[in-house]
């Protein structure tokens, strides 16, 4: 029976090996809830992954280290429709019918590809990277999805997928639904550990700033013990003055499920190593059975690449017959079988 929840989709790379605390704060926290209320998809994306050059080896291992990640997180297979995107082939053939539709001045303006495509050198991007969000713009619709959990720099791409979902129901007729993004105020960005200024990233933190899911327990706790404040000493949430106290009140306030104000009231009149300390505790005792489950799922390859095959084999019901409407929509001729 198909299910009458309303259906949530996101996706995460798996190109940095390690998940960090913003992927997890700002994301996969928010799939693990949504897996008890929606008809919930999330997939590993290999295709966006190899946007940028990848080693064969370490991606075909970072897909399976991002799957029992995710596992590891809470996402449960029973729960939730779990798949690696190239698995489902739909997803590039969305992508080309939504290539010809987006406009290449509308692409232009995506700031992640801006970003990213400075970094390498303008001229080395690929044509990959920049139809990027397009391809996620197709991840989304395949599924219909009402709703997608992401962090803030996605928000952009949600609204590209809106503009290229209204455009086609326009021109077509009325075939995707058009998404919201689904975006927790208080985890919407996690910001580097050392530079409070930047968002928490593998490219652009530097290794002191970046809490890494899959560090070593010490490493993690010497991070958040290390982590930049400010030349005040009280410990209140505001976020113009206090970037850096204000980051590691919001970390904490999710991890234990204290309200911020709670938070303040008990570490009143304390310094900031205080704080320090005790989310340091706090984070190994979430990180270290996180590393535990992990590697419980990566021991045993088969079966995890069997739920993935089933994972997949959900995922293309849907994807299969989306697509066949959008063709069909479009004037392709059907092949005769
Ligand atoms: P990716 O792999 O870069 O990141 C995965 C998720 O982590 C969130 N995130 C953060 N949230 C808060 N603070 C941070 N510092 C932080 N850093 C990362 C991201 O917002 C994201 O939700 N393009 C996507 C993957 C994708 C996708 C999709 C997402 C492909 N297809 C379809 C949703 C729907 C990406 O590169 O995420």
């Amino acid at each position: 029976m198909p299910s009458t929840r309303p259906r949530v989709l996101s996706g995460i790379q798996p190109t940095a090996g390690s998940f960090h605390l913003g992927n997890y704060l700002g994301a996969v926290r928010q799939w693990v809830a949504l897996q008890e209320s929606h008809d919930a998809f999330y997939m590993v994306v290999d295709l966006h992954a190899i946007t940028v050059p990848q080693d064969p080896v370490e991606l075909r291992a970072n897909t399976r280290l991002a799957a029992a990640q995710l596992l590891a997180a809470g996402l449960d297979p029973e729960r939730c429709t779990l798949f690696v995107q190239s698995h489902v082939p739909e997803h590039a053939q969305l992508a080309w019918i939504m290539n010809c539709l987006a406009g290449f001045g509308e692409a232009s303006r995506m700031t992640q590809f801006k970003d990213k495509s400075a970094k390498h050198g303008a001229g080395n991007a690929t044509v990959g990277l920049f139809t990027y969000p397009i391809l996620q713009v197709a991840d989304i619709l395949l599924y219909q999805a009402n709703q997608v959990p992401v962090g803030e720099d996605q928000r952009q791409h949600i609204e590209l997928t809106r503009d290229l979902a209204d455009r086609f129901n326009g021109r077509f007729g009325e075939t995707f639904t058009v998404p919201e993004p689904y975006i927790l105020k208080e985890t919407a960005k996690i910001y580097d550990l050392q530079d409070p200024s930047i968002k928490m990233s593998k490219s652009a933190s530097t290794p002191k700033g970046l809490i890494n899911l899959l560090d070593d327990p010490k490493t993690t706790a010497k991070k958040v013990k290390s982590a930049v404040t400010d030349t005040d000493t009280v410990i209140k949430y505001d976020t113009e003055n206090k970037p850096g106290v204000s980051n590691l009140l919001s970390i904490y306030s999710t991890l234990t499920g204290k309200a911020i104000a709670e938070l303040e009231a008990e570490y009143e009149g304390k310094m900031y190593g205080a704080l320090k300390t005790d989310l340091a505790e706090v984070m190994v005792e979430f990180v270290t059975p996180f590393r535990t489950r992990t590697q419980q799922y990566l021991d045993d390859p088969e079966t995890l690449d069997s739920l993935l095959a089933k994972g997949a084999e959900k995922a293309r019901a849907v994807a299969a017959e989306t697509l066949a409407t959008a063709y069909d929509k479009v004037g392709l001729l059907p092949a005769k079988h």
